[in-house]
């Protein structure tokens, strides 16, 4: 499928955002393990939760779903998964095949993890290396890539492990290991990640520590079922947030939204080059900040973007890439070397589709220089990744004709109904067949 766009005068609004895919797939896998059971509200049905979803019931949990964002887990302890019946399919998502691959290391039974094109092609080693360090028995292609067959019955060690990247899918695997593991596994970042899964370990009772860059957490204990308030996925509102700042005068509330501080590492950059954005009604929706964001209309201005604000906004590049497009003279991005190995290599395929809308970029090994300009029309690829799709879908708001993005089925893995909450603000995205959602 591919979004056609034309460009198109955003009005006022109140909205939301679907719920947080991160800690939707945190809800899940905690949820299956804990004693008892966990009510979700805010769920994320995007297509990568819903495939953990699928692996969890594949493991024996009776998991309900009354309504898309609402989820039943009767939590079966953790010794309770038993083994599935056949591959564990992941479809396109980074985040269930790590954290999965953690979990599932220190188990009684074998199983293997597989998923899609692009999922089959990511780098897996980086969870590997630290699991096999624990004990865990994983057998990769040659290239340490999916699919992952993990053998079951070995016992678990703790261990202490520096992680060589800021990386918070690694750093989740390595806590759900630990929880398996004798002994307190430790792990220290380079530099602060998501931290959901700690929060979510706390608030179903685990005994954690986390302190100056390192977590530790003692394995063997038992996780309590209990209630979780998934907040707007922050990610997802910065696609809304670039349309508001990009359109002539808009005006938008987005409420909602979870502002936990290792993630908003976009709103800060954003602010840097000028955004009208605040932070209205803070509070705490169970262990998690939110806030509603009031987005308006902004001239944008380049510059240098701080790297140490990349693992804070690590997938808001595409988005940010068009803002710099959008912006007044050059913004230069580095340190973005993880990029390159997200469901696309988004800092070639963000220069590729910024290119073919004229505008200069110059790639480099770990980021790239973006010249504001103004977008002509022209067909771009997303090449099947949803954060480059609804970028460049954003592009086509303001360009100067229409934009065809190519390939953007991927875009409900993450933002189900983006197209149709992009219309609802006024924009024309329609899909190829040329039905206006
Ligand atoms: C995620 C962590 C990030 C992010 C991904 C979701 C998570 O990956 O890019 O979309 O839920 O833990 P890394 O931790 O590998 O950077």
């Amino acid at each position: 499928m591919d979004f056609r766009v034309t460009p198109s005068r955003l009005h006022d609004a109140t909205i939301t955002v679907p719920g947080d895919k991160s800690i939707s797939h945190r809800a899940l896998m905690l949820g299956s393990i804990a004693e008892g059971r966990t009510d979700v509200s805010g769920f994320l049905s995007g297509e990568d939760c819903l495939a953990t979803a699928a692996a969890m019931r594949a493991l024996g949990v009776t998991i309900e779903q009354p309504d898309a964002t609402s989820l039943l887990i009767q939590g079966v302890g953790r010794d309770g998964l038993q083994a599935p019946d056949q591959d564990i399919d992941l479809g396109n998502s980074g985040t269930a095949m790590r954290l999965m691959a953690g979990l599932l290391a220190g188990q009684r039974f074998s199983c293997t993890l597989t998923g899609d094109e692009s999922l089959t092609g990511r780098p897996m080693g980086r969870i590997i290396k630290p699991l096999t360090l624990m004990g865990a028995a994983i057998e990769s292609d040659c290239d340490g890539t999916p699919p992952l067959q993990l053998s079951g019955g070995l016992k678990l060690h703790a261990i202490d492990y520096d992680l060589p990247i800021a990386s918070a899918q690694v750093k989740s695997a390595l806590l759900l290991a630990g929880l398996y593991a004798e002994g307190r596994t430790s792990v220290t970042e380079p530099a602060v990640t998501r931290d959901h899964t700690e929060r979510m370990l706390a608030s179903m009772g685990a005994d954690l520590s986390v302190q100056n860059g390192t977590v530790s957490i003692v394995g063997g204990q038992d996780l309590r079922g209990c209630t979780v308030e998934v907040p707007g996925d922050l990610s997802s509102a910065t696609f809304i947030i670039l349309a508001t700042l990009l359109s002539q005068d808009a005006d938008i509330l987005i409420e909602n939204v979870g502002i936990n501080p290792t993630r908003t590492g976009v709103i800060d950059i954003l602010k840097g080059m000028g955004a009208n954005l605040a932070l209205e009604n803070r509070r705490s929706l169970g262990q998690e900040p939110v806030a509603d964001l009031r987005v308006r209309a902004s001239q944008l201005q380049g510059g240098p973007v701080d790297p140490a604000l990349v693992p804070l906004a690590i997938d808001e590049f595409p988005a940010l890439f068009v803002a710099a497009a959008a912006a007044k003279g050059k913004t230069s991005f580095s340190g973005l070397e993880e990029l390159r190995v997200k469901e696309s290599d988004r800092i070639s395929a963000m220069a590729d589709g910024l290119r073919r809308l004229g505008i200069q970029v110059e790639e480099t090994p770990d980021g790239a220089a973006v010249h504001g300009g103004r977008f002509t029309g022209g067909e771009v690829e997303s090449y099947h990744d949803h954060r480059v799709a609804m970028s460049l879908a954003i592009a086509g708001t303001i360009a100067d004709g229409e934009v065809l993005v190519r390939g953007v089925d991927n875009v409900d893995t993450s933002f189900p109904g983006f197209m149709d909450l992009m219309n609802s603000l006024g924009a024309h995205i329609a899909t190829d067949d040329g039905e206006v959602r």
